[in-house]
């Protein structure tokens, strides 16, 4: 049995494409105490692929999950083995994602039909390491929507040792929806996860799933743990930062979205000596005035081809910069 360690009240969401090292270390300027999670890694991808890539990050992004996406107990636990020696505080196991590539290589959601499969590798990962396993899920799958079907899981799954589970609050839909549609199509039902809260007041229960305002969120915590944001720190990353004051430290200053955007500069310079291409980093922060006068104009000056050299393009993002100039 492990500690759950640390403090899981905000969390952002592992999503593919989005949340690799240069956005987690982009919410990081915003938030000190957020939970980051990677993007989804298969374990094949790490046991065979290229490991170190896929396992860079940077020291300011603890705490820091690394989320797999599998089924195969042993080798699951061999790529907790592999996130704790890199230095990984958690280890998620992807039971969520609706995706047909995904359930062919029979992970993700189709998982939660069998919970026992589940429990066997949560076992597996948490006897070879010391950080939490933790799942990732949704309330349930296809015609297997009622509570009793998630309570079942989830009390199978905790025998296993799993302490903590983030619930993304709808159902998936293995045959028909696609990914995206999986993530709009079928109703949010907060109350089944308050309800799981109430049935195991001992787990640590995370929701996720249409979070966007600050007062939403703040209010999950009379029901729950905590709460994993996704799209919305996308969308609107400034939120973070309002949020870290509220949540986590009332003394803490905001910093003013200017400010945001040059440290991210600096960032996005150190990288690209290393060879990081500025496109790859500067797309995370089209969001960052969302809701602003000129959002829009800033948005599409990040998004155009940039001409030239990887050093002009950055100079080019002075310019957006410019543009946003008197918007804090
Ligand atoms: C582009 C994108 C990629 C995603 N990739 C993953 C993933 O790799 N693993 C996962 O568990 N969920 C993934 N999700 C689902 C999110 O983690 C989250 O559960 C979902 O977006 C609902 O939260 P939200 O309404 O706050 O966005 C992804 C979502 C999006 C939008």
């Amino acid at each position: 049995m492990h500690d759950t360690q640390f403090d899981r009240r905000l969390s952002i969401a592992p999503m593919m494409d989005h949340t690799d090292r240069h956005f987690r270390y982009f919410m990081r300027l915003l938030s000190p105490h957020v939970v980051l999670y990677t993007e989804m890694i298969t374990t094949g991808a790490l046991l065979h692929g290229d490991r170190d890539r896929f396992l860079k990050y940077n020291d300011v992004e603890h705490p820091l999950a690394l989320q797999l996406g599998g089924s195969k107990p042993e080798e699951l636990a061999e790529c907790a083995v592999i996130a704790e020696t890199a230095g990984y505080d958690e280890v998620n196991l992807n039971v969520g994602c609706p995706s047909d590539r995904v359930q062919n290589g029979q992970f993700g959601a189709c998982l939660m039909a069998n919970a026992a499969l589940v429990a066997e590798c949560v076992h597996a990962m948490q006897s070879r390491v010391t950080i939490p396993v933790t799942v990732k899920t949704r309330i349930g799958i296809d015609e297997q929507d009622d509570y009793a079907f998630l309570h079942n899981f989830i009390e199978s799954v905790k025998q296993s040792g799993c302490r903590v589970f983030i619930i993304h609050a709808r159902k998936a839909i293995l045959s028909g929806l696609s990914p995206k549609q999986n993530r709009e199509i079928p109703p949010l039902i907060y109350e089944r996860v308050y309800q799981l809260k109430q049935t195991f007041p001992d787990l640590q229960v995370i929701i996720n799933g249409g979070f966007t305002q600050q007062q939403d969120i703040t209010r999950q915590y009379q029901h729950v743990d905590g709460v994993m944001i996704g799209r919305a720190a996308y969308q609107n990353p400034y939120l973070l930062a309002q949020l870290e004051q509220v949540i986590f430290d009332q003394q803490f200053s905001v910093p003013s979205r200017s400010t945001i955007f040059e440290q991210y500069c600096q960032y996005m310079q150190q990288q690209m000596q290393q060879g990081e291409r500025i496109k790859n980093m500067s797309r995370h922060i089209i969001g960052l005035y969302q809701g602003q006068p000129g959002a829009k104009r800033f948005r599409r000056a990040l998004s155009q081809a940039m001409p030239g050299t990887e050093q002009d393009k950055l100079e080019l993002l002075d310019d957006a910069l410019a543009l946003m100039s008197g918007i804090s």
